[in-house]
């Protein structure tokens, strides 16, 4: 069989599709048979501006057709071949969720013009990070640390669902970078920027550290950093590098903290990165020695897969299908595939995992 997974929860729009085979004696996935055939995708940047949600919505519409039509030719089929669609239907910006829901929809009522009742399966977004790197890598049973633009959270799966045993109480830490880059004038995506300039730092400036209990917060700092840089005198005593290193270094240091604390309290040894930010180097380094220092394992993805991607949300679909969750347009389509929508706000511990 053959998913089309469909990501579009913020500035990527993105089509992976996925080759697999369930065994026809017990219906389970055969993981030898799972192929990655293709993952393309085109990112929303801004040279001054953040995010203008309409701005970005207009850039997925632009992109669309391009990039399914890339994907499908990177995988050598035809829409036709596909067995599956999937999308993410949450949680994320409300403009762009849409245009993934409209193409979902789109693509089944245009396969069922063809006789062909494809099923479509609704995937939340903080999972798919989750899942692709527990089939790309060796853990089993890991604590993701999900560091992304909008969202920081720390999960173990307990009991049936994803909790969440740690997060970001208010701004993801993706979305912190990204608003301290702007008002350097870095342009976004920031995170990446701040990177480079951080390998120069030399001197390190001391900054507020917020963990509460097993949650963090980014807000607070972010106030004081945009005090700080509007200081007079301040870019005469540090160079923007030792800003961007001293950043890091705050930052990173406290998700590696409240990471190392969920492996003990979880009793797990296994620790999972991903999320956009999880692509910068000093973080994973920082974590990869916390977890040599307690003998766990750390799994770092490649950066095509931390980054929003379809390929993610195509692994996604096929779990949740191989569940039964899955939309399907039988007689009634145009009905039916009003049921392909958004929920902009569906927590990663509200959904129940029936797959695992
Ligand atoms: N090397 C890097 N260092 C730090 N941050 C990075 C790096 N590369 C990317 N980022 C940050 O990753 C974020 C994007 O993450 P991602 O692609 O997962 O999208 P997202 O919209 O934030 O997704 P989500 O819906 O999961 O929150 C941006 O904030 C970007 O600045
Ligand atoms: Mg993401």
């Amino acid at each position: 069989m053959i998913c089309l997974g469909i990501e579009s929860t913020a500035h990527t729009f993105g089509i992976g599709i996925i080759r697999f085979e369930y065994n026809p004696h017990n219906n389970h996935i055969t993981p030898t048979t799972i192929q990655i055939l293709a993952n393309c995708k085109a990112s929303f940047t801004s040279k001054k501006a953040g995010m203008i949600p309409s701005q970005v919505a207009d850039h997925h519409v632009d992109v669309c057709d391009t990039i399914i039509m890339q994907a499908l030719q990177k995988a050598n089929l035809k829409l036709k071949d596909i067995d599956l669609i999937s999308y993410s239907a949450s949680p994320g910006i409300g403009h762009t969720l849409r245009i993934g829901a409209m193409v979902a929809r789109s693509l089944a009522l245009k396969l069922k013009m063809h006789k062909l009742n494809v099923p479509v399966a609704p995937v939340n977004h903080c999972i798919a990070h989750l899942e692709i790197g527990r089939l790309l890598t060796k853990a089993k049973d890991p604590i993701l640390l999900y560091v992304s633009g909008a969202n920081t959270q720390v999960i173990s799966y307990e009991a049936g669902k994803y909790r969440i045993i740690g997060e970001t109480l208010d701004i993801g830490i993706g979305n912190f970078l990204d608003t301290l880059a702007r008002e350097l004038n870095l342009g976004f995506p920031g995170g990446p920027k701040i990177q480079e300039l951080a390998k120069n730092g030399k001197k390190l400036i001391e900054l507020p550290y917020s963990i509460k209990g097993m949650d963090m917060n980014f807000g607070g700092l972010l106030t004081y950093l945009k005090q700080l840089i509007n200081q007079p005198g301040f870019f005469d005593e540090y160079t923007i590098e030792d800003l961007c290193f001293s950043v890091q270094e705050t930052v990173f240091a406290l998700m590696t903290e409240v990471a190392e604390r969920a492996l003990a309290h979880c009793d797990k040894n296994e620790l999972l990165l991903g999320g956009g930010v999880a692509c910068n180097t000093r973080l994973q380094e920082m974590c990869a020695i916390m977890c040599k220092e307690r003998g766990a394992a750390c799994y770092i993805l490649p950066n095509e897969y931390n980054v929003d991607n379809g390929a993610m949300i195509a692994w996604l679909g096929i779990l949740e299908h191989s569940a039964g969750n899955y939309i399907t347009l039988r007689t009634n389509a145009i009905k039916n595939a009003k049921k392909i929508a958004i929920d902009p706000y569906l927590r990663t511990d509200e959904v129940e995992i029936k797959y695992r």
